[in-house]
């Protein structure tokens, strides 16, 4: 199993949490995963993670090119209504730049950036990307969930937070 994120401290974090069962690399999805073979996994998993990206495309085909021929992709990001209710826009097919405060480590709130976008612009980078659509879901919170954050749980029963997707490898119709 291996695993990358760009930032030092969620790889810190992901340690402690998964001890040495996995390779972490420090690595940024913007650039190619040079260091990963063709073919060489069965799953990709990627959470919370895509919609921090400003392109989806050349991430999407490099998951492809590592993925094995019958390997799939499992992914979940920020659900895009969700986006486009808290932060309104008066263009929901325009990709924009919305900013968080998120205090979910620390004392202090930390802003963090994200990019809202259509949910088509995802399934259409998927399909561009080498990718067939077989699940899309959007997650409820758990009952764990309710007993830590009882008020975050309420909202989230009617307001969904998260999408994830699965997908799986298609040949020869990558763009
Ligand atoms: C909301 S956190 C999710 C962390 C973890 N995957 C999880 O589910 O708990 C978003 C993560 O995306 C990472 N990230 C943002 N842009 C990235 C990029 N260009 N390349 C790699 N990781 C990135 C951040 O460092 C951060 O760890």
């Amino acid at each position: 199993m291996s695993g990358v994120d760009a930032s030092p401290e969620m790889l810190e974090q992901a340690k402690k949490r998964i001890q040495n069962k996995a390779v972490l690399k420090l690595h940024d999805l913007r650039e190619p995963l040079n260091f990963i073979e063709d073919g060489s996994f069965d799953l990709v998993a990627s959470s919370l993670v895509m919609h921090y990206l400003d392109e989806l495309e050349p991430v999407f085909k490099e998951f492809n090119r590592v993925l094995k021929p019958q390997g799939s992709l499992l992914f979940s990001i920020q659900h895009p209504v969700i986006d486009f209710i808290y932060r309104p826009s008066d263009d929901y097919y325009r990709v924009e730049v919305i900013s968080w405060d998120w205090n979910g480590f620390t004392a202090e709130p930390v802003k963090v950036h994200t990019y809202r976008r259509p949910l088509q612009d995802y399934t259409e980078a998927l399909y561009n990307s080498g990718f067939f659509v077989e699940r899309l879901t959007e997650p409820k919170p758990t009952e764990k969930f309710k007993e830590q954050a009882p008020e975050s749980y309420a909202n989230s029963l009617k307001n969904p937070a998260f999408m994830v997707i699965k997908a799986f490898k298609h040949m020869g119709l990558c763009s």
